[in-house]
């Protein structure tokens, strides 16, 4: 039986465009998930949106449209663009969905509340309805939300609280012990500083009367389910819970939660308590990525400097907008993203690296009549590079892509040793086979693109079998 690998997105609040920076948590794990289908496992990718925040409530109004057509609308734009991006993702959650994901989020809550998890109390305090969360004084500078620039709301209202308190140390022990891993180490340390200073109930329920959108408290209409409780839940409603145990047994709990380092709190303090109190097994990774930068500042539409991901895709093509997530920064850190950084990428690694290089060794082959072969299956390719495997599993894409051009370059180099097109004058016998084996190894470099360029790794195999030079990326001034 196949192995299970489990991968989610955070799931997007749909108030506006997707930028650059969710097009980037998204194609990350779209390259997890196919890595791990090439291998062989049973992989599953989630993404979706989160759609009961009081900020589309907002949006709604002030466009006034009523929110359904709102929503399908937008949600039907984050499809069309991460169909332009190639993610190949097997659900789309919304968390509108009354069937598929409501039911979920109804259980756990029950669940929570049976585990006397939940109390009634007055919050009194701050609200930033960007972040959708409840601040404290020290939380903000200069008066605003660091985040979102605004003044956050002050606000005293009788909510519903979870008793997150009482998981304090059972969540340190579990974090400590990697029970639930959070990569990279910096972050799972940052999460183990946090959880030493005290850890205060959250108060997980908004009257009716500031958002009447929100999924309704089980046994009290008057109260809504804060926008966080309820988007988590998606990680589970999204592979059936509770309606399909067989669906749902069978992805969970291989979860690997792909995050920005910006929710980290939610995902690796609120989330595993809330399983914890409702005895559902932890998922197994947190995976968290850093932030795309923009002049120097997290990339957001609040700060308005986002890059648009279709702009790039037209000017470059899906498949170098893919490349460069993930060759250009290490996941783990933070970087910053430009059109011009995007075009020097892909002249010195796609037009003069890789592009050159294959159209080179099937130029000479097509002129030679060298007989072209197509080479290994995925398989075998893992085992005869057992680093590329090493490293996906570690999530360590930039060493994927950095050993990727490294065996470019050798090739290059090679070629220029070998000088095949002088050896055919004397020696045609050998010349062919020199030119098999740069076939050979431009075959190899097409398997192990597969996960990150899907496209250009299927015209590079292709190219094998109609034994026609392929043109994979023009140059750009
Ligand atoms: N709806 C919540 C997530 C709920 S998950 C149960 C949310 N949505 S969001 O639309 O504001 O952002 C989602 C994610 O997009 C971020 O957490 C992060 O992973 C990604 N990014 C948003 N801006 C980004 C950058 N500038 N750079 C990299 N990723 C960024 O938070």
């Amino acid at each position: 039986m196949s192995k299970s690998f489990y991968i989610t997105t955070p799931i997007y609040y749909p108030n506006d465009k997707l930028h650059l920076g969710h097009a980037y948590s998204t194609v990350l794990a779209d390259i997890f998930a196919r890595y791990h289908a090439l291998k062989g496992d049973d992989a599953f990718l989630v993404t979706g949106s989160d759609e009961h925040s009081s900020k589309i409530v907002r949006k709604a109004n002030e466009l006034e449209v009523g929110i359904k057509p709102y929503l399908n609308k937008i949600v039907s734009n984050f499809k069309i663009l991460f169909k332009k991006l190639n993610v190949n993702y097997s659900c789309f959650i919304r968390t509108s969905d009354r069937k598929k994901h409501w039911p979920g989020a109804i259980d756990l809550w029950i669940k929570l509340k049976k585990a006397d998890d939940i109390y009634k109390s007055t919050y009194s305090g701050l609200y930033c309805v960007g972040c959708e969360t409840f601040l404290k004084e020290k939380d903000l500078v200069g008066g605003v939300c660091p985040l979102h620039n605004e003044p956050p709301q002050n606000v005293t209202e009788e909510n519903y609280f979870f008793r997150l308190s009482r998981y304090k140390n059972q969540l340190k022990e579990i974090i400590k012990t990697d029970q639930l891993q959070i990569i990279p180490n910096k972050r799972k340390k940052e999460i183990l500083v946090f959880l030493n200073d005290e850890v205060e109930d959250v108060s997980f329920s908004r009257p009716k009367s500031v958002n009447n959108w929100s999924i309704p408290i089980p046994g009290d209409d008057s109260q809504g389910m804060y926008v966080w409780c309820d988007a988590l839940t998606s990680y589970l409603s999204a592979i059936g819970y509770p309606r399909d145990k067989k669906l749902f047994k069978n992805y969970w709990p291989t979860a690997c939660h792909l995050i920005g380092k910006d929710i980290l709190r939610f995902h690796a303090v609120i989330w595993p308590a809330m399983l914890l109190s409702a005895k559902i097994p932890l998922p197994k990774i947190i995976l968290v990525h850093g932030m795309l930068l923009s002049g120097g500042r997290k990339m957001s539409k609040t700060l308005g400097n986002v890059v648009d991901p279709e702009l790039l895709i037209k000017k470059f093509g899906v498949d170098a907008v893919r490349y460069f997530f993930a060759a250009h920064i290490p996941i783990t850190t933070d970087g910053e993203i430009n059109e011009t950084l995007v075009a020097e990428r892909y002249n010195s690694d796609l037009v003069n690296g890789l592009g050159n290089l294959i159209s080179r060794v099937l130029g000479m082959a097509i002129l030679y009549k060298t007989p072209i072969h197509t080479g290994p299956d995925f398989q075998l390719v893992l085992k005869q590079n057992p680093w590329y495997s090493k490293s996906l599993d570690e999530f360590d894409l930039h060493k994927v892509t950095n050993k990727i051009l490294e065996k470019i370059q050798t090739l290059d180099k090679k070629i220029a040793k070998e000088e095949p097109f002088k050896v055919i004058k004397t020696n045609k016998t050998q010349a062919h086979r020199l030119i098999s084996d740069y076939l050979q190894e431009i075959w190899t470099l097409s398997q192990l693109l597969k996960p990150i360029m899907p496209n250009t790794s299927q015209s590079i195999q292709d190219a094998f079998k109609y034994k026609k030079k392929p043109i994979l990326f023009r140059r750009i001034s």
